[in-house]
Formats: C-alpha cells, structure tokens, sequence
C-alpha cells in the first residue's frame, strides 16, 4: 500500500503526540516526535549552564551544536522511540518542567531550526511517516500528504498537562502549568523564525471536546480516503 506523510501540528498539550503514536502504531508507520529534538537541545544547554532563569549564552549554545548528537531508538515494551542526548537516555528528563519553561527560547533560535529540520527531513524521505511539531506542514514537509492543526482551550491543554504532571509525581500547582502554557504559546505563535501558524491545506481539529478515540477515528478516515486516492 503506497505510503504517505502525515504532519501534526498545533499548539503545546493538544494531544498531538497521542494521536501521531495512535496512527503511526495502527498503520505501521515510524513516528518523530519534534518537539522531544528542542527538548533535548534545552536540556543540553541547562547542563551546560548556557541557559538559566538569569542568563541565555545564546553563542555558546550555537558553538555547541555541532557536538550534540540526537538520535530515537525504539523501544519495544513501550511501543514508540526514546530521545538520546549524546547516546544518553534523557525521555524523562527533557518532559519536566524546567525543560518545558526554556525550550521555547532555544526554538527561537535559527541555527538550532536549521540542524534539527535538516534532521527531520532526513527522518521522513522515504515517507510512511508520523510527523508532530509547529512546522512540520508549513517548513519540513509543505508537501506532506495530510496536514492536522490541532488546537484547544489553553485551560483544557493545561488541565491535561497538570494531571500527567501530577501522576509522575511532580509538584506543580496548576496556575504554573496555566501560565507555562500561555508563555509557550506567545512565544511559539510570535517568533520570527518558523512561527506556529496553521498551513492553509491543514485540516483544524479542535478536540476540547473530542475523546482520543473520537479524534483518532475522525483522522483515521482522512488518512485512509487520501491513501485510496492516490
Ligand atoms: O511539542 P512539545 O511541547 O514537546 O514542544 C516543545 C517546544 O519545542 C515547544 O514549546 C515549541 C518547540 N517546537 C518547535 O518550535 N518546533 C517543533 N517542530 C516542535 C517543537
């Protein structure tokens, strides 16, 4: 069956990376989850100590980026691919908090775009892929076969990104993960390079109100009526 490039794009905690990993499981496809890459390049740099709550040695961090090497490796019991920082684990350090309240900044900066959309596009050449991020309709694949733009509430994504948070364990109040998500959003929606903005071919999903299953059945049926056209 002839193979296509699904792009996911949208704002944080809309549930891209459940649906991308709920079609990328059922039809066999390899999933990248984009934002895990900026993630990482963050957690670099707050180990390195170019990034903190005071300072942001933004030229220090772009002399680094030839060092940093990312890769995802599968994993089998958990059924998608781990993020590797310079061939170290780092899937639970790079969803906390603190890498959450500096990522955005480190995406705004057009070197790191550059090294890791160069990578993505890599990722995906031979197509059969999920692909989740803020530009992945719009810069890495303006060519992909479907495009989704999810959005919803900032209330409903932060109540979602709380109750994860919470479940591993986190102390967060919930007025922080408001304010993290409202932060994340200005930034991404207002930065000169690649901002988040719709495609005009995207298919807008807004799932404030839409169970997984609901939206995974909804999408399903787009991903299947473009495999038997083309
Ligand atoms: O999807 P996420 O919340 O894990 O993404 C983390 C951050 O990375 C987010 O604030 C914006 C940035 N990002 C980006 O600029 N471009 C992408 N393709 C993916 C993520």
């Amino acid at each position: 069956m002839k193979k296509i490039t699904i792009a996911i794009d949208g704002f944080s905690s809309t549930g891209k990376s459940t649906l991308a990993k709920q079609l990328a499981k059922h039809l066999g496809y390899v999933y990248v989850d984009t934002g895990a890459m900026y993630r990482a390049i963050a957690l670099f740099a707050m180990q390195n100590g170019y990034i903190n709550s005071e300072l942001f040695d933004k030229e220090k961090l772009i002399a680094s980026l030839p060092s940093i090497k990312l890769q995802f490796k599968f994993n089998s019991d958990l059924g998608f691919a781990e993020m590797y920082l310079n061939d170290t684990n780092v899937e639970k350090e790079i969803r906390t908090i603190e890498v959450s309240s500096f990522v955005s900044k480190v995406a705004e900066i057009s070197e790191v775009r550059a090294k890791l959309v160069e990578q993505q596009k890599e990722m995906g050449k031979d197509k059969g892929v999920v692909m989740d991020g803020r530009d992945i309709g719009t810069v890495v694949f303006p060519d992909a076969e479907l495009k989704i733009f999810m959005t919803a509430s900032a209330a409903t994504r932060a109540q979602r990104r709380y109750d994860e948070l919470t479940e591993k364990g986190d102390d967060v109040s919930f007025e922080e993960v408001l304010h993290n998500v409202e932060e994340r959003d200005y930034i991404d929606t207002h930065r000169d390079n690649s901002p988040l903005v719709r495609a005009e071919d995207a298919i807008e999903i807004d799932n404030s109100y839409l169970s997984r299953e609901e939206q995974f059945d909804v999408v399903l049926g787009l991903v299947n009526e473009i495999i038997e056209a083309n």
